[in-house]
Parts: C-alpha cells; sequence; structure tokens
C-alpha cells in the first residue's frame, strides 16, 4: 500500500492516503466489480487495467467518465450518487492499479527539420509539430506510407522494481528518454559504437517517457520496442497495431436469430463452432467429430480487441456451465463437416456421416437451455 501511495504522490494526485485508496478499493468492489472484474480485468464493461482506454487514461479522463458516465452505455454517471471525494478515491483506486504506457500521445515532425540534428526533447520543442494524435492503445504505431518525424510521449507506471532495458529493432534512428535522460541511442546510418543502450535500475513509479523515431518513408513503420526487466518479467511491448474503432466488444445472438462464431477461447479447440442462441445459451460444436464440448446458459463472449497484448489473450465465455449438455457425441463416423446454416433461432450443422449428409440441429429450450435433434 505504501508503494500506490507513493505512486500516485508521483503522479501529482495530491494528497491521497492509504485510507482513500482503502475507500476506493471498498466502494468499487461495492460497486463497479459487478461489470468491471473483482480485478478490475473487465466483465460487461472493459478491463480498467489493460493498455487500451477509450475514454482516455489520464487521472483527468478517468474521474470524467466516473463524474459524466457514457451516455447510451451502461456506464452511468456517478456525479449525483457518490460524493466527489468518493468519485476521486474510485479514480485512485483504479490508478493505482495500472502498468505499462499511459496518456500516450504521438506527434509527427517534418523531416528536414531534424537532418543532421540529434534528436533532444529541446530540438523538438523548438518546432510545430504538424499533427498531434493521443492513442487509446498506449502503444505507438503509424499509417502507412506516413511521412515525418514521430515524437512519442506517455507516463510508464511500474510496479516492479528491477533493472530495466529497451530493446529496438535498429532501423532508422532512435532516441528513448526517461525522464529527461538519454537511455537509448541507434542510428542505423552511424557507427554501432557511438550507440547508447543503457540498463537502469527503476522503483516502483511513474516516469515520463519520450520516443523518438525517424526512419524510411516506407509501406509499413517498422518501429519496434520493448521494455524489459532484466531476468524476465515484466516486458512491455511499446508498439503495435493500431485498433481503429476495434473496441472492446461482447457477442451475443441477436433476439430471435442465432448467430455462430468462431473464437479462440480457452480450453477449447480452435476449430470449436460457437453457436449463439438467442435465449443466451452458447453451445460449443466440434465440427471435427460431432461433439458438444461445453455448452454454457446466461452467456456471451467478451471479445476482447486485437491489441497485441490483448489478442494473445483468448477470448472468453462467460455464463453458467450447463452439466448435462445431452449426448457427448452428437454424431458417430463422421467423416467430413461440411457448412452450417442459420434458420431463425437454429442451427443446422452439416456433416458427412459414412457417406450420408447428417444435420444436427441445435435449438433454444426455455431460458437455460437447448434442443439438439440429429436428422
Ligand atoms: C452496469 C455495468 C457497469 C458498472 C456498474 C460500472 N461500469 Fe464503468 N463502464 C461500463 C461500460 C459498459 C463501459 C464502456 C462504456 C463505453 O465506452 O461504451 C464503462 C466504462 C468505464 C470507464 C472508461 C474505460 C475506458 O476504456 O475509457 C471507466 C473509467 C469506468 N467505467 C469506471 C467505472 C467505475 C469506477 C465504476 C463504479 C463506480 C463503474 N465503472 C461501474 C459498465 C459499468
Amino acid at each position: 500500500m505504501k508503494f500506490l501511495v507513493l505512486l500516485l504522490c508521483a503522479l501529482g494526485v495530491a494528497n491521497v492516503s492509504g485510507a482513500d485508496l482503502e475507500r476506493g478499493k471498498i466502494l468499487y468492489s461495492q460497486i463497479c466489480f459487478n461489470c468491471h472484474g473483482p480485478k478490475l480485468e473487465g466483465g460487461q464493461g472493459p478491463s480498467l487495467i489493460d493498455t487500451y482506454w477509450q475514454h482516455g487514461s489520464s487521472p483527468e479522463a478517468i474521474l470524467k467518465v466516473i463524474d459524466k458516465g457514457v451516455p447510451g452505455s451502461p456506464m452511468i454517471a456517478y456525479e449525483s450518487v457518490l460524493p466527489e471525494s468518493d468519485r476521486i478515491a474510485l479514480r485512485d483506486f483504479i490508478l493505482s492499479g495500472q502498468e505499462g504506457l499511459r496518456e500516450t500521445v504521438r506527434s509527427i515532425y517534418p523531416r528536414e527539420y531534424f537532418k543532421g540534428r540529434q534528436f533532444t526533447p529541446e530540438l523538438f520543442d523548438s518546432v510545430e509539430s504538424e499533427s498531434q494524435t493521443s492513442l487509446p492503445e498506449n502503444h505507438y504505431y503509424m499509417e502507412r506510407n506516413a511521412e515525418g518525424v514521430m515524437r512519442g510521449t506517455s507516463k510508464l507506471y511500474l510496479k516492479e522494481a528491477g533493472k530495466y532495458r529497451f530493446s529496438i529493432r535498429p532501423i532508422g534512428r532512435t532516441s528513448i528518454f526517461l525522464d529527461g535522460k538519454e537511455v537509448l541511442y541507434s542510428d542505423q546510418k552511424t557507427d554501432k559504437k557511438t550507440h547508447v543502450n543503457e540498463a537502469f535500475e527503476l522503483e516502483p513509479g511513474i516516469y515520463g517517457l519520450q520516443i523518438f523515431h525517424e526512419e524510411k518513408k516506407t509501406h509499413s513503420y517498422r518501429f519496434h520496442c520493448v521494455l524489459e526487466k532484466e531476468g524476465g518479467k515484466p516486458r512491455f511491448l511499446l508498439n503495435g497495431r493500431s485498433l481503429q474503432g476495434n473496441i472492446p466488444k461482447i457477442i451475443k445472438a441477436r433476439p430471435g436469430e442465432a448467430l455462430i462464431v468462431r473464437k479462440w477461447i480457452q480450453d477449447l479447440p480452435p476449430r470449436a463452432l460457437l453457436c449463439l442462441l438467442p435465449n443466451q445459451v452458447i453451445v460449443a460444436y466440434n465440427p471435427g467429430d460431432g461433439s458438444v464440448l461445453g455448452a454454457w446458459h446466461s452467456a456471451e463472449i467478451n471479445q476482447t480487441p486485437s491489441l497485441p497484448d490483448r489478442s494473445a489473450k483468448p477470448s472468453e465465455i462467460k455464463g453458467t456451465p450447463i452439466s448435462n449438455t445431452g449426448s457427448a457425441a452428437a454424431l458417430t463416423g463422421i467423416t467430413r463437416f461440411l457448412r452450417y446454416q442459420i434458420q431463425g433461432d437454429t442451427v443446422h450443422l452439416v456433416s458427412l456421416v459414412d457417406g450420408e449428409e447428417k444435420t444436427v440441429a441445435i435449438s433454444p429450450e426455455g431460458a437455460q437451455s437447448f434442443n439438439l435433434t440429429v436428422k
């Protein structure tokens, strides 16, 4: 707890005491955890500890969402529900859970200005940028055929003390400054001996990070950078793909109409077909052998967006497992899966069995079950 307080003091969040964080934690577990998960990991509402922040990751932006809510979403405004001190305690509790880059801003500068000059924060301060974008993904990326020199600024939240080092792919030239000190410098065109790549001790806290990077105008932006703690974890990838509108999404069937999705779900084979029935029952079907792999009621799929760190994480089925899924193997002697079809609330899965077409039909039954027939 002492360290959390330190962290928040470093942020300039005034007078955060252990008691306030404790208050935030209690409120969170009473009001927010149902939607944002017991460990802030997300559920019906988005994760509050991953790198993607749709409404901004700054203390001000987080407080604003808590105060005003997100109109048209289940996230209501808490302004009229909780006193200000409680809303601030909640924000500070959320901030205390952060790790990695936050408040990431990418600015693009005209290339000519930097020719033959060393990258320093001062040099960038001395010229106007052509564009400035706040990146909700909290990592760096550029559009295709991007033109110009990039300056990236973010806050680095660290929870673990240790010796860290930036590791980059040496393309073009790159300088990285941590709290105003250059810790990495690399230029493809110069002698490697002039390069800098320092390992440095860091305590838990919040640091100011600046990345300056230039590479040839190419089809793809290939800047690649990882911040690594010596001896393994944690490891922070500083670049990634843009999500561009790919926001955290919950998948459900539409009323009256079944839906089939293929998603990577933990503990299910990748070929599993997920049949989402309109009564919120999900049946995982294995087209390989015609078996039902599992079924859940009151269920939905929590699909995380394809951020590098998120896409490394499988989607999840949230719901209550249905213990008796009927026949474990609906079809025997299956030779080939042919196709699926949706007809209203029913899913038809067609396979070739001993040279003959067989159809498994899965449809909703009651509020918490499904019916499976083979024809
Ligand atoms: C009924 C479910 C629900 C509850 C309860 C709830 N939230 Fe949310 N929250 C959401 C949803 C859904 C969103 C996403 C809204 C959107 O962007 O469409 C969200 C968004 C947010 C965000 C913005 C996240 C981002 O990516 O920018 C914050 C911060 C947040 N909630 C904090 C809280 C706090 C603090 C509480 C408790 C006081 C709380 N929420 C309670 C559903 C909920």
